[in-house]
C-alpha cells in the first residue's frame, strides 16, 4: 500500500558480541535501502553500531529493544528514552512478548509508548497471543485489547509502528501462514480505525515470528503486512538482506 512505509526491523535480542556485531553491520551497511531498515542491538552495542553506521553511506536506522517509562532517576539497570536518542536511536521496541512474559503489563507498555513519543522515538509496539490463547480461539480478543491499551492517549499515529508477533511462532520455526497473518493484521487495523479513524491507514503493521529468507516473500504480498520484525534470521547478513530484498 502506497500510503504506508515498509519497515524491516532486526531484533538481535541478547545475541552477538562487539566483534560479530561489527562484522554484521559492516556487511549490511555496504548499501542503501529503499525501505526503512532498523537494527536493534543489545544496549552495549548501540553506540559502537551507530559509529559504524555513521562511517558508512547506508541509511540503516538504530533502535533499542526496551526503554524505561520515566525520564531518569533511581532505576538500576534501566535505560531512558533520552539515552536511546543520545546514542542515535530513532526507534524502540516496546512490549515484546519476552518482556511481557516477565511482567510487563498493557498499562506499562502504554506508558512506555507515551514516553517514547514524547522523546521523538518511534515505538515498535509488539502484540500477539500465546499458544494457549490461540488454541482457545482468543487471538482477536487478545490483540485488540493489547492494542487499545497500548494506544491510550495517543492521538498522532504518524510515528507508530506495530508488530504482530504470535508468541507460538517466535523462535519456533513455525511461522503463521501469510494468510493467517493478513487476517489478523486487517483486524488490528480495523481495531485502530475504531478508535483513531482513517489514521489507522498510515500505521505500518509488521509481522514477526520465524520470518526467514524463504518465507519473507509470501508475507510481502499481503496488503496489510507492511514489513517484518526478525529475530534469529536477522543475525546473518545474507539472510537478513534477502528478507529486506523480498519487501523492496
Ligand atoms: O522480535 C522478533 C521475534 O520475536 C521473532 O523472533 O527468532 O522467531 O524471528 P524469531
Amino acid at each position: 500500500d502506497s500510503k504506508r512505509r515498509t519497515v524491516i526491523a532486526a531484533n538481535w535480542k541478547m545475541n552477538m558480541s562487539l566483534e560479530t556485531a561489527g562484522s554484521l553491520i559492516t556487511q549490511l551497511a555496504d548499501t542503501t535501502y529503499s525501505n526503512t531498515v532498523v537494527v536493534c542491538p543489545p544496549y552495549p552495542y548501540l553506540y559502537p553500531v551507530k559509529l559504524l553506521l555513521n562511517q558508512s553511506t547506508s541509511n540503516i536506522q538504530l533502535g533499542g529493544q526496551n526503554v524505561h517509562e520515566e525520564d531518569k532517576g533511581a532505576h538500576t539497570g534501566d535505560i531512558s528514552a533520552e539515552m536511546l536518542k543520545d546514542v542515535g536511536c530513532e526507534h524502540v521496541i516496546i512490549g515484546h512478548s519476552e518482556r511481557r512474559m516477565i511482567g510487563e503489563t498493557d498499562e506499562l507498555v502504554n506508558n512506555k509508548v507515551v514516553k517514547a513519543l514524547e522523546k521523538k522515538l518511534t515505538p515498535i509496539i509488539c502484540i500477539g497471543e500465546t499458544a494457549e490463547q490461540y488454541d482457545q480461539g482468543l487471538t482477536k480478543e487478545v490483540v485488540s485489547s493489547q492494542i487499545q491499551t497500548a494506544l491510550t492517549g495517543v492521538t498522532d499515529l504518524s510515528d507508530i509502528v506495530i508488530a504482530y508477533e504470535p508468541v507460538w511462532a517466535i523462535g519456533t520455526g513455525k511461522s503463521a501462514t501469510a494468510e493467517q497473518a493478513q487476517d489478523i493484521h486487517e483486524y488490528i487495523r480495523s481495531t485502530i480505525e475504531k478508535s483513531h479513524g482513517v489514521l489507522a491507514d498510515e500505521v505500518p503493521i509488521l509481522y514477526g515470528g520465524s520470518v526467514k529468507a524463504k518465507n519473507a516473500e509470501e508475507f510481502s504480498k499481503m496488503k496489510d503486512i507492511d514489513g517484518v520484525l526478525v529475530g534469529g534470521a536477522s543475525l546473518n547478513a545474507e539472510e537478513f538482506k534477502s528478507i529486506i530484498q523480498a519487501f523492496a
